[in-house]
This record gives structure tokens, C-alpha cells and sequence, in this order.
């Protein structure tokens, strides 16, 4: 196991106005998993971009067992037996599992002369792949057919059909449901006892304590150090991460609820297969945690109380009155914001700088006589933001797609919060959001009950939904399974209800 299969040694890189890495190195081993760690920005995403070809470093260099290569694009990194698992999916939806696979290298066959695509080659080979890591679908199924996991678990099966020596996997579980996780924890185990070797960026620390064979941390660009596993602790990862002790996770709630401002009663959805029969209140300066497995529907009811699914039943009464939304834009005029799950897909402009993608929401509310955008007053909400929520970028004019992923959905987080709604749907608010930048975004919240807003949070998280709501909704399959006092919650409550079966 001690082997050394790749090292990258002294790499630094530069974009305009940030130093995203410094002298970095890093040390596999061969059949080893191993984690990659620091803050949002610390420059994780940008190291592995260097590796597979798809960033020039400034300087350093790499070696693969023993030799130094020059990695001038992915193509390269491939043949070289470096794969990538994205976190932002590059399948392509109306292509079949096969296709998708072997694009760009389709094996070839000789028909008198005529040189072709060796389809049932190809099929016979996916299939094969698909086995190896235990994916019971046939090789002629769209991608668009498949659940995030499946596409995820679809570019793996490309990674070893590259027969990678080593695979990247850069925040593979954040949107997999526990069960998906254990399959992908599965399969890094068999990749690992063919001898290839993984790195794991994620900031969800408990997995990588079960996971990772050894761990590296960065902080701000450079490297802090390297540790088995084994030898570290929650607690240890997060004061070499952060540089510093974070005694509390969660800040001190002192808020509390007051009269019933959203009233839900009976809601259905349209679609048969979604939520049914839903029926919850959420109070003045209360946060509402939602609880359950992925799938339990809850996104769905979020985004049919926001105007963007159909309702076939029930009713909404906001602020004492019977509410009507029809479209998202009725929902945002009366005070109710919804940061999505899908914030790639669904938030993000990603041409578009920090300073636009904060006041696109909020425009109206900055107005001169009604007609002159007031740019000091943007400036300023801008500017607070940025400080606010430490986000880290070279200035408000930078792109947002030139961020790192966990400082982007600061930057959305920044929209709602501009835009001053009395009431703020949370969909999974730090999926992806490390330790430290996570308390600032609960001190937001506490803070914004005690002004006297509502805050509803769907999370995957148990400790985050017992250490910052006030009651769990919990929702099993569309319907609602429970509601718990957070103070009387635990862990197993939670889960017990989430996958109760009516
Ligand atoms: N293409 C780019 N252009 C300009 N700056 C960039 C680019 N890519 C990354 N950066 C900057 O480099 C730094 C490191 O970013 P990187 O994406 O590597 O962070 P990360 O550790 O992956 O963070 P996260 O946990 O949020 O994903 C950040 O300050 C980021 O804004
Ligand atoms: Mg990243």
C-alpha cells in the first residue's frame, strides 16, 4: 500500500487577481483513497483541474509512477489513466449509456473496405463495465432516463473503461440519497482493490473519516499537510481546515416564534406521484426544518407553495389571506423567496458578475422615482453581502462561474437575503458549503427570525435540522410522517419517520 502512484509537487496557479494555488503537493498511494479537504475557495477543484488537463499550472510538476508527465488536456490525462468524475455532470441526456461511454473512441470495425462503428462490440462492452460495477441497466438506456446517481455511477464505469489508474471524484455525493452513497462507497472499494487509487473532495466530514484511507487539507491555496485517517477527528479536521478552534457548530438560538403567518392545509399536487394531503403552519421568527430521505417529495411541496408545480388540491393561507400563486413571480411579490436545490441549474448566471447575480431579484426595491436604478444603494447591499457571507472573490465585478462552487451559492444565498422576503424556503442551504461559512449562514438565519422572518429549511442533514430549527416536518414517499419539537428530536426519531411507510 505504501507505494507512491502519483505525485504533483510545488504547483501553483494564478487566475486574474487571485493566487488559487500555492506550491502545492500531493502524495497517492497506489489502491488508496484519498481525501482532499479545506474551505470553499481553497483551491481543491482548481488542484484537480491542474491534473487532468483542463488548467495549465504556472509552475510545478507531476509525476505518475516515478516519471514526470506533461499534461497538456484531458484527452492526455486519460491516456495516462487520470480520470475525472465531475460534480457537474458532462453526460449527454439524449445519447444511450454506451454511447456515452465510449464517445469520442467508438470501437471501429472494417465492413469490406468500410470502416464503422462496432455497435455490438460496444454494447458488449458496456455491459461488461456495468457489471464490473454492479449496474443493473441495459447498455441502450438514455441518460436522461437516469437519477443523478446512475449518470454518476455511468461516468465511473467510463473511468474504468479508460482503465484509470487513478480517479477524481470531486463532491460525488452531494446530491445522492444515503442509500446511492453506500453503492458508491461500494464501488470506490472494488476500485481500490484493483489497485487504482481515488481522490475524494468533499466537505462532508464523516464520510470521509469512513471513507479515506489518508487526507490532505488546504487552506487558502496552500497545503497544510497530509494525515491517515486514522489519525485524525472531526474536530482536529475542521481546526486545520478553518486554522482555528470552532467550538460551536451552531449558534445560540435565543429567537421565538411567534403568531401563524403560512398556513397549508390539505395541499396535493398535480402530479399523482408527488406530495399529497400536506397540511403544516409556519410562525412568525420560526425556522421549520423539513426532514426525510430524497424522494420523500419535499422540494416538490416547496416549489408547488412558490408557483412553479401544479396544485390539484387544498389551500395556502399567508398573512391571514387566502394565497394564490400562480407563477413564481406572484410568490416573490408577496415576500417569499426559494433558494432551489438545483442552484447550477436553476440560479446561477453564470456570465453574469456577483454584483448582477445578487441584485437581479431586488432591482425594484432600488428605484429613484420609480425609474433610476439607485447604483449606491445596490453597491451597498452588494458590498454587505460580500462581507456578510465572506465571500471570496477578487471583486463584485467578478464572473460568478469563476468561483468556487461553494462561493457561488453564497453569492444566491446573497439574492434571496437582498431582496428582504418574509418568508425564505431553504433547499438544502449548505449542501456543499464548508464548516466555517456554514456557521456564518445559520448566524443569517438566527438573525432574520429575530427580525421577525420565517424561514422553512429542507435538509439532509439530521444535526443541522435539530440544531437550527425550532419544529421538523418530517415527509415520507409525499406525505407528512411527523412533526417534531427540535429540542425533544433526535437522529433516530427523525430517520424512524422519514422511512415510515402509511
Ligand atoms: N476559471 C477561473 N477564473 C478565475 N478564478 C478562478 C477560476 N477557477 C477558480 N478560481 C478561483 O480560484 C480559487 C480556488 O477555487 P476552487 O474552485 O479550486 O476552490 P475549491 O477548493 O474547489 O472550493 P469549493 O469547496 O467551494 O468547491 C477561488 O478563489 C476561485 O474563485
Ligand atoms: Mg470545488
Amino acid at each position: 500500500m505504501s507505494e507512491i502512484l502519483l505525485e504533483m509537487r510545488d504547483v501553483s496557479k494564478t487566475f486574474p487577481g487571485v493566487q488559487a494555488l500555492d506550491h502545492v503537493s500531493l502524495k497517492i498511494k497506489k489502491g488508496s483513497v484519498h481525501a482532499l479537504m479545506g474551505e470553499n475557495g481553497a483551491g481543491k477543484s482548481t488542484l484537480m483541474k491542474c491534473l487532468f488537463g483542463i488548467y495549465k499550472m504556472d509552475s510545478g510538476e507531476i509525476l505518475l509512477e516515478n516519471q514526470p508527465v506533461n499534461i497538456k488536456d484531458t484527452q492526455e490525462a486519460l491516456t495516462l489513466g487520470i480520470a475525472m468524475v465531475h460534480q457537474e455532470l458532462q453526460s449527454i441526456p439524449e445519447r444511450n449509456i454506451a454511447e456515452n461511454i465510449f464517445c469520442g473512441r467508438y470501437p471501429i470495425k472494417k465492413v469490406a473496405y468500410v470502416k464503422m462503428i462496432d455497435h455490438k462490440k460496444m454494447m458488449e462492452d458496456t455491459e461488461k463495465l456495468l457489471s464490473e460495477i454492479n449496474l443493473k441497466l441495459s447498455p441502450k438506456t438514455k441518460l436522461a432516463d437516469l437519477s443523478v446517481s446512475q449518470r454518476q455511477s455511468v461516468e465511473i464505469a467510463k473511468a474504468i473503461s479508460c482503465s484509470a489508474k487513478v480517479v477524481i471524484m470531486d463532491e460525488p455525493t452531494s446530491s445522492l440519497s444515503e442509500h446511492e452513497v453506500k453503492a458508491l462507497f461500494d464501488i470506490i472499494q472494488r476500485l481500490k482493490e484493483n489497485g487504482t487509487s481515488i481522490i475524494y473532495i468533499s466537505h462532508k466530514i464523516e464520510e470521509i473519516l469512513k471513507i479515506a484511507d489518508e487526507v490532505t487539507i488546504m487552506r487558502d491555496g496552500a497545503y497544510v499537510g497530509s494525515w491517515p485517517s486514522t489519525e485524525l477527528t472531526t474536530d482536529r479536521i475542521i481546526q486545520k481546515m478553518v486554522g482555528r478552534e470552532l467550538t460551536n457548530r451552531y449558534p445560540l438560538r435565543k429567537s421565538h416564534p411567534q403568531e401563524v403567518i403560512l398556513q397549508v392545509e390539505d395541499l396535493t399536487s398535480s402530479d399523482p406521484k408527488s406530495f399529497k394531503n400536506i397540511s403544516f403552519e409556519l410562525r412568525k421568527g420560526e425556522i421549520l426544518g423539513i426532514g426525510g430521505l430524497v424522494g420523500a417529495q419535499r422540494s416538490e411541496l416547496m416549489e408547488g407553495i412558490f408557483g412553479m408545480r401544479a396544485i390539484a388540491g387544498g389551500q395556502i393561507t399567508y398573512k391571514n389571506k387566502i394565497l394564490k400563486v400562480r407563477r413564481p413571480r406572484d410568490a416573490i411579490s408577496k415576500g417569499i423567496a426559494l433558494l432551489s436545490e438545483d442552484r447550477r441549474a436553476m440560479g446561477i448566471f453564470g456570465v453574469l458578475s456577483i454584483f448582477d447575480n445578487v441584485t437581479v431579484a431586488s432591482l425594484d426595491h432600488h428605484l429613484i422615482l420609480k425609474t433610476i436604478l439607485n447604483k449606491k444603494s445596490l453597491n451597498e447591499v452588494v458590498h454587505e453581502s460580500i462581507d456578510k457571507m465572506s465571500i471570496k472573490a477578487p471583486s463584485a465585478k467578478s464572473l460568478i462561474q469563476n468561483l468556487s462552487g461553494g462561493n457561488q451559492q453564497k453569492v444566491i444565498i446573497s439574492r434571496w437575503l437582498a431582496n428582504g422576503p418574509d418568508i425564505l424556503i431553504l433547499d438544502e442551504p449548505t449542501r456543499g458549503i464548508d464548516v466555517g461559512a456554514k456557521y456564518e449562514i445559520y448566524t443569517i438565519m438566527e438573525d432574520l427570525v429575530a427580525q421577525g422572518k420565517s424561514i422553512i429549511m429542507i435538509s439532509s442533514e439530521m444535526s443541522e435540522l435539530i440544531g437550527m430549527s425550532d419544529r421538523i416536518l418530517v415527509m415520507c414517499e409525499g406525505r407528512t410522517s411527523g412533526l417534531l419539537d427540535a429540542a425533544m428530536a433526535t437522529q433516530e426519531n427523525i430517520m424512524m419517520l422519514a422511512t415510515k411507510y402509511m
